[in-house]
Parts: C-alpha cells; structure tokens; sequence
C-alpha cells in the first residue's frame, strides 16, 4: 500500500507555489464543452480528479488539447452539441465531477451512467438527483448512490430551489441544468458556499445574477468561449498555510492563491487562533481574485470556531484539525456534519488519525473537539483521503518521532507532486508505492 514515512523535521522558510484550483478547472471544462469557440485553460490542476472530467468531456464527443504543463484548449460544440457517451463515465473519486454533470447531463437528449471509484461509489447523489427530477429530468441512483443512471430527452423547467445543505454542487448542478431549462432557474443557499460556478458563467457570458443569498439564472442563447486563468488552489495552498503556523523556521509565502471570500474561512479560523498572516500582492484571474499568502510561525491558542465559517473552509478541516493538535487548549468544530460524506467520513477518519499520534479529542456528531498536545509519532491510516493524507503529512512537523502514514495514493487527485514539494520544502518525507 501506498504510503508517507516522515522523520522530525521543519519546513523551511521561503516561497511555495501550489498547483491549480480543482473546482475552477472542472468547471472551465465543462463550460468550455459546451461554449461556442475555442476556451483555453491556463494553469489547469492535472491531478485525477480534473482528470476524470477531461476524459468524460471527451467521451461526450469534446475536442480537448492537452494537458500541457497546465495548458489545456477545448473546442466547444455549443449548448446542444454534445454525443451520449458509448460507456460509462468513470468519475473515479471526484464527487465535483459526477455531481455537476449530473446537471448538465440531465438535459441532454441521450442517457449516460455515471460511476466511480469505490469511494464515490458510497457518496450520496440524491441531494443533487432530487431538485434535478423537480426540474422534469429522468434520473436512477441505486439507494442514493452511484451508479447514476440519467435518461435524456427530458424537457426541464425553471425551478425555485431552496438548499437544505449548503453545497456548491448542488447549487452547481442545479445551475448547469437550468442552462438548459425552460424559464428562469433559483437557488436559494442556507450558507454562502463557494460561487466559482456563477463567476464562470458570467465569463461565458451567461447573465447571473446573485441577490439575497440566492443565484437566479436565465437560460442563454449561447455561451461563448473565455480565456480561463485558474489560481492556485486554496484548498491546497491551507496545507502549507497551517504547516507554517505550526512548523516553519521562519516566514512562508504561499503565492497565486486563489482568495475568493467563499473559500478563505481557514484564515479567519486560524487568526482567531493568533496565527500571524497576511494577504498582499492582490489581483484578479479574470472573474477571481488571487493573492500571495504570508504566514509566519506563532503559538496558537484553541478557539470555538463559529459555525458560519464552515462552509467557507469545508475542505480545509482536517488541516485545521492538525492546527488546533497542537495549539494550546482546545479547539471546538462544530456544524460540520457535511465532513461525514466527503472521501471518507473525515470527522471519524481524522480522529483515528489524531488518536494514533496521542492527541485526545473527542468525536461529535457534528465536529470534534481537540485538545492540544504533544504530538508523538506513529502510523496513521488516511482511509484513502487525500486531504487526511496531506493533513498528517504536516502534523509530522510537530511529531517527537517518525510518522508514517497509509494509503495516501489519492493524493495525486488534488495535490499531484505533494510529496515532492513538502521534500523541496523541508520535510524529510519518503513516499512508496
Ligand atoms: C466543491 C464543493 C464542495 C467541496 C468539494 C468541491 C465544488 O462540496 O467539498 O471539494 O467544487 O463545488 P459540497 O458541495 O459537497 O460541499
């Protein structure tokens, strides 16, 4: 089995620069398959998970160039120009996949199935089935579950929805069906969750419009080709942000991150807990902002984190898990039962983790509690979750002994080429098949 072993070491201080955003480049892709003209990608995130939707985007019968060195060119065939695929789509562990393109295939004339690997195989399709069948679409899942199967030929309608989960991909598959619907498509969301599908819509030049919480979208004629320039991912960049929190030899610049507000709730966790950081460098990606990231290293201090910024940081928690490990006193998350259903039930997986390396805690339905403490060294087994791989990789900063830790292939599906930057930055990590 695949597996990390890192010796006590730190991370040194410096600049790092972290792959392309995973929720940008899916949604370039299929955006861009269904434009008109020709969209480029730059700074495209190679890793499985965007993999996967390239290779179903090309099932759907979509040009697609590259990857090249983050490039990518898709030739659009226009809202109605896709072709049923002749197999199944394989999303192998990409929930963002399969669950937007239940939206957008959900209005097409031709039936797709929908699978994935044995993790996605568990995950529930429901809550994005059910407003999609309110819509007029035709769709099967077996228990909640993968496969999906949708019939196409359905006429859809506008639909009003309010969210009963505060889920982006909900919101996004909603919003790419009613692309196609007949009237004007709402959804109402229960927590902002991050908007990255209508700022890219906007760029395709589909008019959304977001008032009171709610994103309500016109069917368009057409959408038109863009130019995408995908920041680093934030979600990546929150590995190195807390590993220089807790174990860096001096200031570290995380740069070209991705700082759109419905992503950056970490941050603000993270000051509450007295952690020094600052934003500078601002810019925009097209619709986006992005700016570099400086953390420099101080002692923190447990907090109650407020239920309001967990959405704004959902796939940030285990590494702020590992964050309040080793402040001082304890840290309460709570309001975060949508971790149960990410790649593994990430509040069970991440307290088994923290309990092999000593740190006590204590599992709620919906969050954990932790204590801070000395953190020693031990095997820690990730369950196949890239996040919980990469967040005890940096837990290693603070282990008085070596840490192994199992099963950490899926790493590349998000963070291709982790290990290696954590070695160039200081860790004394080894990786093994
Ligand atoms: C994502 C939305 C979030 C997030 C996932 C990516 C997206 O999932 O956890 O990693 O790109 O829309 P939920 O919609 O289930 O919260």
């Amino acid at each position: 089995m695949s597996r990390y072993l890192i010796q006590p070491s730190r991370l040194e201080h410096g600049d790092i620069v972290v792959p392309g955003d995973k929720s940008i480049s899916h949604r370039a892709l299929m955006l861009g398959a269904i434009a008109e003209g020709v969209t480029r990608i730059a700074g495209f995130l190679e890793g499985e998970d965007c993999l996967a939707t390239m290779q179903a985007v090309r099932q759907l019968g979509v040009t697609v160039a590259g990857p090249t060195g983050g490039d990518v060119t898709v030739t659009g065939v226009g809202l109605h120009g896709l072709h049923g695929a002749s197999g199944v789509l394989d999303m192998g562990n990409a929930g963002t996949a399969m669950r937007l393109c239940m939206g957008l295939l959900s209005a097409q004339s031709f039936d797709s199935e929908l699978r994935g690997d044995a993790s996605l195989m568990r995950r529930p399709m429901e809550r994005v089935a059910k407003p999609l069948r309110e819509m007029g679409a035709r769709i099967e899942t077996r228990d909640g579950r993968p496969p999906v199967t949708i019939h196409g030929g359905a006429e859809l309608r506008g639909l009003r929805y309010a969210m009963p989960v505060a889920s982006a991909q909900v919101k996004s598959a909603v919003l790419l069906a009613g692309l196609y619907a007949r009237g004007e498509t709402v959804v109402a969301e229960p927590a902002v969750t991050r908007d990255h599908t209508e700022r890219m819509l906007r760029t395709f030049g589909c008019d959304v419009v977001v008032q009171d919480g709610a994103a309500h979208l016109q069917p368009p004629r057409r959408l038109e080709a863009a130019q995408i320039l995908v920041p680093g991912d934030f979600s990546s960049a929150a590995f190195w942000i807390v590993a220089a929190c807790i174990g860096a030899s001096g200031p570290v610049v995380v740069r070209g991150v991705g700082v759109n507000p419905s992503r950056t709730g970490l941050l603000e966790m993270l000051a509450l807990m007295g952690a020094d950081l600052r934003l500078c460098n601002h810019r925009n990606f097209g619709a986006e902002p992005v700016a570099d990231i400086e953390v420099r290293p101080a002692p923190l201090t447990g907090a109650r984190i407020p239920a309001r910024l967990v959405p704004l940081a959902i796939d940030e928690l285990p590494a702020l898990f590992i964050a309040a490990a080793c402040a001082t006193g304890e840290t309460v998350v709570t309001g975060a039962a949508e971790l149960r259903v990410k790649e593994t039930d990430r509040i069970a997986v991440m307290a088994q983790g923290l309990a092999a390396v000593g740190i006590a805690h204590e599992v709620l339905p919906d969050g954990l509690r932790i204590e801070g403490g000395p953190l020693r060294g031990g095997t820690v087994d990730s369950g196949g979750d890239h996040r919980v791989a990469m967040s005890f990789a940096i837990a290693a900063l603070r282990a008085t002994g070596p840490l192994e830790i199992l099963d950490v292939a899926n790493v590349a599906t998000s963070y291709p080429g982790f290990a290696d930057t954590a070695g160039q930055a200081g860790l004394a990590i080894t990786e093994s098949a």
